[in-house]
């Protein structure tokens, strides 16, 4: 069986995965929050992905960059002028709608109103009678221009001179520093900067749980290549990126590539493939690809008055270096892993149980200790805690009978169950037993916490 997004969001909150935000004033619609698994499931990721892109890879350097950045930055890329969605407001009850999703919805994809223009979309929603999907009403506002960006203003005055936008990316922060981090990194192109952080888009029509929300965290790398060798480094990093996804654990079949084609590419890039998942709803984007050109680099140059050119030290040339962008979402690869490593096993005596195959490397938890019996191995348990403390992400669990303890670790994905029973007090062995097959073996205390160490790197 695989979960539906209502199953999925009943698990997740009765495990303490995600949550609705704000829950106790009745909620903000879309924000969500992360529990104690959720958080950790979250660290795990953005900690493969930081070792994998960033500090294991000798290409790559890291940053941490602002939120907040000069406002000029977003009219030098464009974001004020064009990062826009076209809206649409059904005057019966009042939802509000992207007019080119109205159209991709109600032609089941086969129309895509991507690059028309707005009086275009606004003639075939009324031609075709594309009904409100809400309420079924047919009573529409014209269409009209709403930008994404969270505006805000810096400092005690309203005035509109220090109106400043919360990042709707993280990439603006590591081109601005493109110059900064080149220089104390000493690094020579090709090499690239990677950062995790925040992001916010006024979305107009977030949901689908948390794949589509207003404020989420990227996982996005900017790689400075010679100009005419970045088709090169794109199907590099297209190839990377799927290995990448492998290592967290989605299966083959559930991605697939979508190579914009060549007439609907964004005026500034030369090759964009996005990596789309399985989701429950369909294939939709997990990961966007992008060759970017320079357009990055050069508007920030003319906006700024400074020089952003590379000098090769072997050759002397001066250049804008072009740009290849992995930009992923932290949210939407959470979701996408969940989805694909959860199910229902139905075990040889007839019996299921929820089991999340997690990684072991993700696994928000990775052993949970349980006394066979509190009472007579409780204390021994505790001692058994605490040696794993040192060296690994563990749990204490002694309520319950032991099977169902079992079965609330498969349920979460601990790889690793170490039982006390009454033999440890005799001989100072344990029973650990693997989530995926069950199995068991015997091992000593003094034994335990590297017998794991290996077994967790497997
Ligand atoms: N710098 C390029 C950039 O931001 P994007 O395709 O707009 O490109 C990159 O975003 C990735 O960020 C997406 O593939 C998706 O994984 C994630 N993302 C974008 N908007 C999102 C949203 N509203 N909610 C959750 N994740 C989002």
């Amino acid at each position: 069986m695989s979960y539906n997004l209502d199953q999925l969001n009943a698990y997740c909150k009765r495990y303490g995965f995600i949550y609705q935000g704000s829950e106790i004033y009745g909620g903000l619609a879309n924000t969500w929050d992360y529990g104690p698994l959720g958080a950790s499931l979250k660290n795990n990721i953005k900690k493969l992905w930081w070792e994998e892109f960033v500090s294991k890879n000798p290409l790559n350097v890291g940053l941490d960059s602002s939120i907040l950045l000069n406002p000029k930055t977003w009219e030098a890329t464009g974001h004020v002028s064009g990062f826009k969605d076209p809206l649409m407001d059904c005057k019966q009850c009042k939802s509000r709608h992207r007019a080119d999703n109205l159209i991709s919805q109600a032609t089941k994809n086969q129309v895509d109103a991507d690059g028309w223009d707005y009086q275009q979309m606004y003639d075939y929603i009324i031609e075709n009678k594309i009904k409100c999907p809400v309420c079924g009403g047919f009573d529409y506002t014209p269409i009209r221009e709403f930008n994404l960006m969270f505006k805000t203003h810096q400092g005690v005055t309203t005035e509109s001179i220090n109106d400043i936008y919360l990042r709707p990316e993280t990439a603006q922060g590591i081109f601005l520093n493109f110059k900064n981090v080149q220089r104390t990194s000493r690094k020579k192109v090709p090499f690239g900067i990677g950062q995790i952080g925040k992001s916010f888009r006024n979305e107009i029509t977030p949901g689908n749980y948390i794949f589509r929300t207003r404020e989420f965290e990227q996982m996005e790398m900017e790689f400075f290549c010679k100009p005419g060798t970045e088709l090169e480094w794109f199907a590099y990093w297209k190839k990377f990126a799927l290995a990448f996804l492998k290592k967290a654990g989605l299966k083959e079949e559930s991605v697939k590539l979508y190579d914009h084609p060549k007439e609907k590419l964004s005026f500034y890039s030369n090759a964009t493939t996005d990596i789309l998942y399985n989701y429950p709803w369909g294939f939709d984007e997990l990961w966007g690809i992008a060759s970017r050109t320079d357009y990055d680099l050069r508007r920030h140059q003319e906006y700024s008055g400074e020089k952003l050119e590379y000098l090769d030290p072997d050759t002397n040339e001066s250049y804008l270096p072009y740009v290849i962008e992995p930009a992923l979402g932290v949210e939407r690869l959470l979701l996408a892993i969940l989805i694909d490593n959860l199910e229902e096993e139905t075990l040889s005596d007839g019996e299921t149980r929820t089991l999340l195959r997690i990684s072991r490397a993700l696994a928000p938890i990775k052993i949970t200790v349980l006394p066979l019996v509190k009472k007579y191995q409780g204390d021994k348990a505790e001692e058994v805690y605490n040696q794993l403390l040192e060296d690994f992400e563990v749990t204490y669990d002694d309520t319950g009978n032991i099977g169902r303890r079992y079965r609330r670790a498969d349920a979460i994905g601990t790889p690793y169950c170490v039982t006390i029973d009454e033999q440890t007090l005799q001989d100072d062995t344990v029973t650990i037993r693997e989530r995926d097959t069950m199995e068991q073996v015997r091992v000593s205390l003094d034994n335990l916490n590297e017998f794991l160490r290996i077994e967790l790197k497997k």
